[in-house]
């Protein structure tokens, strides 16, 4: 039987692995969520919007008889990635997650550990302070505790809502970013303290090289815990993981 692919996506990697898997031939749909208005294309088609929790990504696997799973969505996207463990196990479907590995700190960072959103709040009480939120727009509002601070908001789109902090800017751009660009923007705003959550991957590294050349602390945000599952880190892994996972039409 041949490959028939679900990839759960939202990230530059998933995306060059839906142009890679459909350049080796595999039939397969990219997953959004539906969180940014204009996903990038990719060689393969796409389905947006959340599948109804386990249950529904369980009848979604067996309705469109996937063969493989491959979850490469953001490592902060848990609950996707748990509910996915869940319904492979139930549905029998192969599943590998497509990861990057964390960022680790290196000489000349200043790095603050916090194990997760709250966490990361409660390092912000204090005097006030030129913040850099590279958070995602998901979680701006659980820093609203902490409104002493101006807050540089980087969003992949134009906020269509008021933003919830009485002295904030934003700019809206999608990447790729560099090091000089950022270390630009965070001296253009006088940024004197980074907030970013552990994505790892190259894309969104920069703002760490940028805060590192100027200096700045950064609150780095852990990942969150995930369900035992394959993990790979490069999309020929996937590749050939696709080539030799056992294909099981589930019960
Ligand atoms: N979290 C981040 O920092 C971050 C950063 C960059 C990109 N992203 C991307 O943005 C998307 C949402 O992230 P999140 O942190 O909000 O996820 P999440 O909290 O783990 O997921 C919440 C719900 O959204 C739906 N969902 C999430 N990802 C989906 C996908 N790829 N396809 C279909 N439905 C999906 C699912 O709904 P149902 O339960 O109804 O199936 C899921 O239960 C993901 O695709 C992720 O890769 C996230």
């Amino acid at each position: 039987m041949s490959p028939n692919l679900l990839i759960l996506g939202g990230t530059t990697e998933a995306r060059r692995l839906a142009d890679a898997v459909a350049a080796a031939g595999h039939q397969g749909i990219v997953s959004y969520a539906g969180r940014v208005e204009r996903p990038y294309p990719t060689a393969l088609p796409h389905r947006i919007g959340g599948f109804g929790g386990t249950e529904g990504l369980a009848t979604y696997l067996r309705t469109q008889e996937i063969t493989h799973v491959i979850d490469a969505t953001h490592p902060f996207a848990a609950q996707m990635s748990a509910h996915a463990v869940e319904a492979a196990q139930r549905t029998g479907v192969p599943l590998a997650a497509l990861t990057r590995p964390a960022w680790q700190p290196g000489a000349g960072d200043n790095w603050q550990a916090v194990a997760d959103i709250p966490a990361a709040v409660a390092a912000l009480n204090g005097p006030p302070r030129r913040v850099m939120l590279a958070v995602g727009r998901m979680h701006l509002e659980d820093f609203t505790p902490n409104p002493q601070h101006f807050y540089l908001l980087r969003l992949v789109d134009p906020p269509e809502a008021a933003l919830p902090f009485p002295d904030c800017a934003v700019e809206v751009s999608r990447g790729p970013f560099t090091e000089a660009g950022d270390r630009a923007l965070m001296q253009r705003h006088g940024i004197d303290l980074v907030v970013s959550k552990n994505a790892g991957g190259s894309g969104a590294r920069a703002k760490l090289d940028a805060a590192r050349a100027l200096g700045l602390p950064v609150v780095m945000i852990d990942r969150p815990a995930l369900p035992p599952r394959t993990e790979l880190h490069e999309t020929a892994e996937v590749l050939d993981w696709i080539a030799h996972a056992g294909v099981n039409l589930g019960v």
